[in-house]
């Protein structure tokens, strides 16, 4: 097992992974109204993507180009409430795929630094009254 995506079960795995992390993302109320109404597309670019960063086969750059996950990001408001909620999202969805250690903690160790990294707006910031 050369790569984190094979280890893992590579693309069911993560198919079922982004599903669980889609779910949460619907009962979330501040997440929720972020992501377009059909989640269809965000989930196959998210599996897609995650497949391809834990080594899996580059099919999200071949079709979309290079990620630039922070400018695609750039049209939401990401503040620190929000990297929280989807944090929470993808946190409970790799704890609920019984994915094991060192992947586990290899995942979480990376959704906790890119979720960090997409914040694009301070939210902590009171609006001048
Ligand atoms: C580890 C961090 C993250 C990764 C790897 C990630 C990955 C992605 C990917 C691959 C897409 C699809 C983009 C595309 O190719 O079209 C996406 C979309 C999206 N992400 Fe993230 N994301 C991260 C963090 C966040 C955070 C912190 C938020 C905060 C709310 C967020 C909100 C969204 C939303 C709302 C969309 C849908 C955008 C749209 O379709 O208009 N993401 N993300």
């Amino acid at each position: 097992m050369d790569t984190t995506y094979e280890a893992v079960g590579g693309m069911e795995f993560f198919q079922s992974l982004v599903a669980a992390f889609y779910v949460n993302v619907e009962r979330d109320p501040l997440l929720r109204p972020l992501y377009p109404p059909d989640l269809t597309d965000s989930a196959k670019w998210m599996t897609l993507f995650l497949s391809q960063y834990f080594g899996g086969p580059g099919m999200y750059s071949e079709i979309k180009g290079h990620p630039r996950l922070r400018m695609r990001h750039g049209h939401l408001q990401i503040g620190v409430r929000e990297r929280d909620a989807w944090w929470q999202a993808m946190h409970d969805a790799v704890i609920a795929s019984g994915v094991a250690e060192p992947y586990r903690g290899a995942m979480l160790e990376y959704f906790t630094t890119a979720a960090d990294w997409m914040i694009n707006h301070d939210d902590q910031t009171p609006t001048e009254t």
